[in-house]
């Protein structure tokens, strides 16, 4: 199976998107990038999450309509996407139309099979969230309920809803939690297990009195009701693929579909997710990759914590998108919360970037430029080295391929250290020909730059543009293949942050 389908959840666009949106974003476009270059046939897909009571509230609060609102903030996540150069292909909006279409049209299918019923709730509901929050689930401040991730009190609602007999999926859920590997990393999984064995599954209301939330996709068949925002967001991975414009097509990427996801909503992509699926008689994904939070002095980064930081200010720090790519990819965290500071983006971006990475480069092509005028003739590269740079190569596939980048990021990072030892030791300044150290060193930069492209596109294509190579499927890498390097400049990639400590 050649495909490669790849999505990021949809964001609420009651605000830009921050660093916390962008560190899912990018790994997912390294993901998508990465399957690209070996030669996947790949569909990626991000957009916004439209709907909803808090975008409702956002839009009032600004005296705009919630259309406009969404509008405005469409046109402003796209263009800080463009800014990171995230290659998406598709963006999807759930105002699309036909979105909200095969939205009506499923919560349809599931009524009429008996999915969906009309009853009684009441609850204690966070309007941040967009959910109830049950006893055990929600904490205490003075004696009042609080949501555990918004720390605002909850509000009593009690309404006639919909509901979505979740409960009824319980075996399914189980059984395919428990022997499809498809959460990844696995304890994510074994979390969700272990909450559906504890708590069982509750039918979950779908839908709000149209007085409640106005702003959303109406039930069709009883327009005094708005589809719950989880219910109609979730769709988007259908809908993105062509669920209702071209079904093969849809069917042939849902077969390898990859949904990137923050821990905060594994529970709505996994148990609710698939229920949803097999109501519609769809297979569940093929893997939910699950990642931590990003954090700062130990609080989750986000507009709730007030602790954010700005894409624009990342992009301007480290000079453009590949640093802040770099800085982002290299602190992923699948397991762990990653804490972050300028200090920490600082010390990656300047070692890592500007004295490993950039230093060869700069090193390699001024003394190819200055001994042989930037013309390097292949010459048989020294065992070691081509041992080194073959290993790495192996090490860094396994891990892309394990969907382990920051892990992958390492080896070729160790790879480049090794690259600026080889130069200290063999002194190539001192021969008259160096032609055999600066080809093994142009072969080590070779395949570390084609490794680093979905991480740093613009300055890989530049380098191999400037030392004359093509960026190709690291699978297919030999050492020896070009027969001749053609170096025109020695860039400096990376300018150095000053030190500058924590602003
Ligand atoms: N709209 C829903 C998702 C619907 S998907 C069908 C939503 N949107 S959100 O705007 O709140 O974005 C949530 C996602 O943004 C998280 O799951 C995570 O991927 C990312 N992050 C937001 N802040 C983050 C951190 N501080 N750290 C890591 N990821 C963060 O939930």
């Amino acid at each position: 199976m050649n495909t490669f389908y790849i999505t990021t959840p949809i964001y609420y666009p009651n605000g830009p998107p921050h660093i916390g949106h962008a560190y899912t974003t990018v790994y997912a476009d390294v993901l998508a990038r990465f399957a690209r270059l070996i030669e996947k046939d790949v569909f990626f897909l991000t957009g916004n999450d439209e709907h909803g009571l808090k975008i409702q509230r956002f839009a009032e609060k600004l005296g705009k309509t919630p259309k406009e609102v969404v509008d405005e903030m469409a046109v402003i996540y796209r263009d800080y996407w463009l800014r990171l150069n995230i290659s998406y292909d598709y963006f999807i909006r759930t105002t699309d139309s036909v979105h909200e279409k095969v939205v009506m049209s499923s919560f349809e299918k599931l009524y009429r099979k008996g999915y969906v019923y009309k009853d009684k709730y009441g609850g204690l509901y966070c309007v941040d969230c967009e959910k109830y929050y049950l006893p055990g689930e929600y904490v205490e401040v003075e004696g009042k309920p609080y949501c555990p991730i918004h720390n605002k009190p909850l509000e009593y609602l009690e309404e006639e809803t919909y509901y979505f007999k979740l409960s009824e999926f319980k075996d399914y859920l189980l059984e395919v939690l428990r022997n499809n590997k498809i959460v990844y990393p696995e304890e994510y999984s074994l979390e969700v297990i272990s909450r559906i064995e504890k708590e069982g599954l509750r039918d979950l209301s779908i839908a709000r009195p149209v007085e409640r939330v106005s702003w959303g996709v109406k039930v069709p068949f009883d327009p005094n009701y708005v589809i719950y925002v989880w219910f109609d967001a979730l769709l988007n991975y259908i809908t993105g693929a062509g669920y209702a414009t071209d079904l093969e097509r849809f069917e042939k990427y849902w077969a390898n579909v990859h949904h990137v996801v923050g821990k905060d909503i594994l529970w709505f992509h996994t148990a609710i997710w698939f229920s949803i699926l097999k109501g519609l008689d769809i297979p569940p994904p093929k893997k939910v990759i699950v990642h931590a939070f990003l954090i700062n002095k130990g609080l989750k980064i986000g507009k709730s914590a007030g602790n954010v930081i700005s894409i624009d200010d990342l992009l301007a720090r480290y000079n453009g998108p590949d640093g802040v790519r770099y800085i982002l990819s290299r602190v992923f965290n699948m397991s762990k919360d990653s804490e972050v500071s300028f200090e920490l983006m600082d010390a990656i971006y300047n070692d890592e970037l500007a004295d490993t990475y950039g230093n060869l480069i700069r090193r390699v092509g001024a003394l190819a430029i200055k001994k042989l005028r930037g013309k390097i003739y292949r010459r048989e590269v020294d065992k070691k080295l081509s041992e080194q740079i073959m290993v790495k190569m192996g090490n860094y596939l396994e891990r892309m391929k394990n969907y382990d980048v920051p892990g992958a990021i390492i080896e070729i990072m160790d790879l480049l250290r090794e690259g600026n030892a080889y130069v200290n030791n063999t002194r190539p300044w001192e021969k008259e020909d160096p032609s055999k150290e600066l080809y093994g060193l142009l072969e080590l930069i070779r395949v570390s730059t084609i490794a680093l492209a979905p991480v740093i596109p613009s300055v890989a294509s530049k380098v191999a543009d400037e030392f004359g190579f093509k960026i190709e499927n690291p699978e297919k890498l030999q050492l020896g293949m070009l027969e001749r390097y053609n170096i025109r400049n020695a860039p400096i990639l990376f300018k150095k942050v000053p030190a500058q400590g924590n602003t």
